[in-house]
């Protein structure tokens, strides 16, 4: 069996960062503070629950670690650092672990004032491998930039991103369809709610909640997709989900799953 869990993690500062958190795509080119900076390699080497999964953090990186198009979706500018998701290769399981483990460095970087995009395929893998110190077997599944967000929005991120507003999300009834069930237990309720915030690859959230003898599972709804998996999307949203159940003083584990869709189960204990 393989289990996630929160170690030490500051649950409270995480929660709030999460109900801020907005992708941005446009720094100012500064280098953040050495005090920021310190803190989120301490976060990147500390916050290891999985084995399967690192994140990296990147003092310094060249512009053409995000390599996207021009004035489409994935164009990141002006970013002087980042960190790196690293995973092993071969384990579909890795990737809900890299999800989990890289959003809670994005977590921290939210709550520092530190900008973030998570960049699942714009990216240059190469550049991203070496960054990382990548090993044969490991592979980087994502990357995000960080530095400090231009104050304002501006007019790409505002009208190619749609940044005016936040991104839309699915109810919660799409997502966790018997949720008013008096078979949904109580102490799962606020875990399903934070979830629906998480980022996700093109804002698809597909991320799905079902209970399962008093334990909820979370699965991804129709096909896996080859170059961001969905899996790691749901990653992302298990370590939501935790960090609002713990929040409201419950406290449990993950188990990672691989059956089709299932991604892993969450019981108390
Ligand atoms: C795994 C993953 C991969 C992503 N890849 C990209 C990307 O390649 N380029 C990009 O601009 N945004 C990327 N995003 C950001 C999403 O588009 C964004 O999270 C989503 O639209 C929701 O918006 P929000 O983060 O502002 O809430 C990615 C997000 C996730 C979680």
């Amino acid at each position: 069996m393989s289990t996630l869990s929160l170690p030490d993690a500051p649950v409270d500062r995480w929660l709030e960062a999460a109900r801020e958190r907005r992708s941005r795509r446009a720094f100012d080119g500064s280098t953040p503070s050495e005090e920021h900076l310190a803190a989120l390699e301490d976060a990147c080497e500390r916050f290891r629950p999985h084995p399967d999964a690192r994140a990296v953090m990147a003092r310094s990186v060249r512009e053409d670690l995000f390599r996207g198009i021009v004035g489409s979706y994935g164009r990141v500018h002006g970013a002087p650092s980042a960190a790196l998701f690293v995973g092993r290769a071969d384990s579909p399981r890795a990737k809900a672990s890299v999800g989990y483990t890289g959003e809670a460095i994005v977590l921290e970087a939210t709550a520092l004032g530190v900008g973030t995009c998570w960049v699942g395929g714009m990216f240059d893998g190469s550049l991203a491998r070496t960054t990382a110190g990548a090993s044969d077997g490991e592979k980087v599944f994502a990357v995000t930039p960080l530095g400090y967000p231009m104050q304002k929005v501006t007019s790409t991120e505002r009208f190619v991103y749609g940044m005016k507003k936040p991104k839309p999300r699915k109810p919660v009834e799409h997502i966790a369809p018997d949720l008013h069930d008096r078979s949904w237990p109580n102490w799962a309720r606020p875990g399903v709610e934070a979830a629906r915030i998480a980022p996700s690859a093109h804002n698809r959230q597909p991320w799905r909640f079902r209970v399962d003898e008093g334990a909820i599972v979370i699965s991804f709804d129709g096909p896996d997709t080859p170059i961001v998996s969905k899996r790691l999307d749901c990653g992302i949203a298990m370590l939501h989900f935790e960090l609002a159940v713990r929040a409201a003083g419950a406290s449990g584990a993950w188990e990672l799953l691989e059956h089709r869709a299932d991604v892993a189960r969450f019981s108390l204990g």
